[in-house]
């Protein structure tokens, strides 16, 4: 029997990593969990590499260097919010190791880059909706696919037309109907920022032009995303909103983990839901098609400006509504640039400086 697969959790305390967590505790033969690293939170665990600490601190990143360039470190799950997980992931993928992302932002960074690095191998998507759309892609020719359709479950306010999002409270923000996620993500499921960054990161995984990426309202998440193919069928993924699925299929893949989740019951799959984005009242997929399409600079505009309002919002420094319009500014502002590694990292502190500034609101921690 061949050895079990040595496991780092970045971000091991949060919404994605206990849950990370339960998949290797419940599968032994099969996982081993090699590293982790815990922030202001503890999970009581012992790996052979501990790191605690906060990215940017240069024990916390010499540190985390060493476990993810480990030569006994099979697969690296990145589950720490934002840009902070650029560069560990970079490092894995330069050591050659298995990456499974669900930092989203990395890809919205630097996703050629990202890419690039990982080569013939890919990356592993975390997300749900990018692992609905993997999985619907296994076994099948590039060239016949279509499009790509990303389901939203809408938030908390897509069905709420006469709130106004002036008023929105960071208490309404953080109350998913669905998912029950870290508060950065939360924050940019109620925006719709979330599925913004989602055709990006779409976008550089499966190598589809952006306008080949579309985006559908599906409240109850049970549809994860689909995949439309040049002769009219349509494959999608199903399945409860729990992440360990999608988790386990990462870490698991090409094999699949049996009981990773309860089965869904066919009962479960009536009345679901298919609805038009209101890009007008929801203007973050549009900002983010545009950045993406510009290229260099502009995504790690998109993202560094969306951070820092999310985290002013979350701390009461701006309403929500001046979430989507401080990067919108920080996009009309930004006189673009390349897309090299220095020139992506230079955009971001650029953005985060800009509104910052603009906004009056206090750096990110
Ligand atoms: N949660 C989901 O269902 C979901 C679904 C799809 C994609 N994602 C993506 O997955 C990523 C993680 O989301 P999450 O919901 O799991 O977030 P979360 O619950 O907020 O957890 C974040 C984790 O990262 C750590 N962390 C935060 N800031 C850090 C810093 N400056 N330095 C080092 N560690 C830091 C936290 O440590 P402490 O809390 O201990 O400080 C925690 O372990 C995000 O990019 C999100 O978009 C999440």
């Amino acid at each position: 029997m061949t050895r079990p697969i040595n496991i780092a959790v970045l971000g091991a305390t949060g919404s994605i990593g206990r849950q990370t967590l339960d998949v290797i505790d419940r599968n032994p033969a099969r996982f081993k969990l090699f590293g982790l690293t815990e922030g202001v939170r503890s999970t009581n665990r012992e790996a052979p590499y501990f790191v605690h600490g906060q990215a940017g601190e240069p024990e916390f990143d010499t540190k985390v260097e060493a476990m993810v360039t480990d030569p006994r470190c099979d697969l690296v799950v990145v589950a720490i919010p934002g840009a902070r997980a650029l560069s560990p992931t970079m490092s894995a993928l330069r050591a050659g190791k298995e990456v499974a992302l669900a930092t989203k932002e990395v890809l919205v960074m630097a996703g050629a880059l990202v890419m690039k690095l990982a080569g013939e191998k890919g990356i592993r998507p975390v997300d749900s909706e990018h692992s609905a759309i993997w999985q619907c892609l296994w076994g099948e020719e590039r060239a016949n696919v279509r499009r790509l359709i990303v389901t939203a479950s809408g938030g908390p306010f897509w069905a709420r037309p006469e709130l106004d999002l002036d008023q929105v409270t960071v208490e309404q923000a953080l109350n998913h109907p669905r998912w029950s996620m870290g508060p950065k993500v939360t924050v940019d499921s109620a925006t719709l920022m979330n599925k913004g960054l989602e055709i990006i990161e779409a976008h550089h995984l499966f190598g589809l032009p952006l306008d080949a990426i579309s985006v559908c309202i599906h409240p109850q998440s049970v549809v994860h995303s689909l995949v439309e193919f040049v002769d009219g069928s349509l494959k999608a993924q199903l399945g409860r909103p729990d992440m360990r699925l999608p988790i386990a299929v990462a870490l698991a893949y090409p094999d699949r983990l049996p009981g990773a989740v309860p089965p869904t019951s066919i009962s479960e799959l009536s009345g679901l839901e298919f609805h038009d984005l209101d890009e007008t009242r929801f203007p973050s997929v549009r900002l983010a098609r545009e950045a993406a399409a510009k290229g260099g600079g502009h995504p790690a505009v998109l993202n560094a400006a969306n951070e820092e309002a999310v985290n002013a919002f979350l701390a009461g420094e701006i309403p929500f509504s001046g979430i989507v319009s401080a990067v919108e500014r920080a996009l009309g502002a930004f006189p673009g640039c390349g897309g090299t590694l220095e020139e992506i990292l230079q955009a971001d502190s650029w953005a985060r400086s800009y509104v910052r500034q603009q906004d009056g609101i206090r750096p990110v921690g």
